[in-house]
C-alpha cells in the first residue's frame, strides 16, 4: 500500500530530473576536489616510503630479505590511514556544522518574519515541530518530512512583501486590503522559487491557506488537490494560533481549541488529518505549546537529526560545501 503523500513525490522527482545536470556537475566537482587533494599526498608518501626502504637497505643489509613492494605498501598504509581517518572526520564535522548552520539560518529567517507580524518568534518553530508529529501520525511518506519542516518554518515568508501599514493594521481589513494580504502566499512562492529546498517546503508556503472545501486561496484547491503537507500544516497553524496569547484575546485551553476546530472539520480541515491530530493533541499541547522557547530548539534539532538523512538535504549540504 502506498504511504500517505507518496504521489506528491512525483512532482519532486520531476524537479530533480530537470536538476540532474547540476547534480552531475556537483558530483564531478567533488571528485575533482578529492583527487586534487588526495593524489599528491599519496604520491608524496609513496616516494617517502621508497626513500625509507633505500635507506634501510643501504645501512641495514640484513633487511634485504624484506619483500620490497609489501614493505612499501605497509609503510604507506600505516602512515596514510591515520591521515585519511582524520580528514574524513574533519569533512564529516564540516557537513554536520553546515547542516546545523543551514537550519539555524532558517530559524533566524523565520524569527525575522514573525517579528514583522505580531506573531511570537516561537510560533514558526512550534508549528514546524507539530507538523512533523502530525505527519508521522497520519503516516506521511517520511521523504516528505524535511520539506514539510522547512515549509512550516517559512510558511509566512511572503509577508516580507506586504507593507507595514497593511500588515500591522488593527481591526478588520477592507476587501481590497484582504486581497493584497492574501498575496503573501504568492510572494512567498516567488521568494523561494530559486532556493534549493525540498519541493514540499514550497508546497506549504504556497498552499497553506487553501481550505478542504475549496474556499481557500490562492487557487481554491479542494480536498486531495491540496498537497498533504499544506493540509497538515493548516491544522497545526490554527491550533497554535488558538492556544497562543494574542493582543486581542487570551489563549484557549486545549479542549476549547479542539472544539473550535471541530466546527471546521471537512470545511477548513481534512477530516482524517483532524482525527489523527486529536489523538496527539494532548501530547503536543504539553510538549510543544506549553514549554519554554529553549526546549523548542532542542526538539527541532532532534527532529532534524532523525529525518534529515533524506537525499535532497544531503545534496543541499554538498552543494553548499563546494561553493
Ligand atoms: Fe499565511
Amino acid at each position: 500500500m502506498p504511504t500517505e503523500g507518496t504521489s506528491w513525490l512525483q512532482d519532486d522527482e520531476e524537479a530533480s530530473r530537470t536538476d540532474a545536470r547540476l547534480r552531475q556537475s556537483v558530483r564531478r566537482s567533488i571528485w575533482k576536489m578529492l583527487l586534487w587533494r588526495i593524489l599528491p599526498v599519496v604520491g608524496v608518501f609513496v616516494l617517502l616510503g621508497l626513500a625509507i626502504i633505500e635507506v634501510i637497505k643501504r645501512y641495514l643489509p640484513s633487511s634485504g630479505t624484506v619483500q620490497l613492494p609489501a614493505f612499501v605498501l605497509l609503510v604507506t598504509v600505516v602512515i596514510l590511514c591515520p591521515l585519511i581517518i582524520l580528514s574524513a572526520r574533519k569533512v564529516l564535522a564540516l557537513v554536520v556544522n553546515l547542516e546545523m548552520a543551514h537550519l539555524e539560518l532558517l530559524v533566524v529567517l523565520s524569527k525575522a518574519i514573525a517579528q514583522r507580524d505580531n506573531a511570537t518568534e516561537e510560533h514558526n518553530l512550534r508549528v514546524a515541530i507539530m507538523a512533523v508529529h502530525l505527519a508521522i501520525a497520519v503516516g506521511l511518506d517520511r521523504r516528505l518530512i524535511p520539506g514539510l519542516f522547512i515549509g512550516a518554518l517559512l510558511h509566512d515568508v511572503g509577508k516580507i512583501g506586504i507593507s507595514d501599514t497593511l500588515l500591522l493594521k488593527p481591526g478588520k481589513l477592507m476587501p481590497e486590503e484582504r486581497q493584497e494580504m492574501e498575496r503573501h502566499v504568492v510572494h512567498g512562492n516567488a521568494i523561494l522559487a530559486d532556493a534549493t529546498l525540498p519541493g514540499g517546503a514550497r508546497r506549504v508556503v504556497q498552499y497553506h491557506h487553501e481550505r478542504f472545501d475549496g474556499n481557500g486561496y490562492p487557487e481554491g484547491r479542494k480536498g486531495a488537490e491540496i498537497p498533504p503537507e499544506a493540509r497538515l500544516f493548516a491544522i497545526v497553524d490554527t491550533f497554535d494560533a488558538l492556544t497562543s496569547n494574542r493582543p486581542y484575546r487570551q489563549p484557549l485551553a486545549l479542549e476549547e481549541a479542539l472544539d473550535t476546530m471541530e466546527f471546521e472539520r471537512g470545511t477548513h480541515f481534512d477530516p482524517d488529518y483532524l482525527e489523527a491530530f486529536k489523538t496527539i493533541a494532548q501530547a503536543l499541547y504539553n510538549r510543544v505549546v506549553r514549554v519554554a522557547p529553549e526546549h523548542l530548539m532542542k526538539q527541532a534539532l532532534e527532529l532534524v537529526k532523525k529525518y534529515y538523512t533524506d537525499s535532497s538535504m544531503k545534496s543541499i549540504v554538498l552543494r553548499k560545501l563546494i561553493k
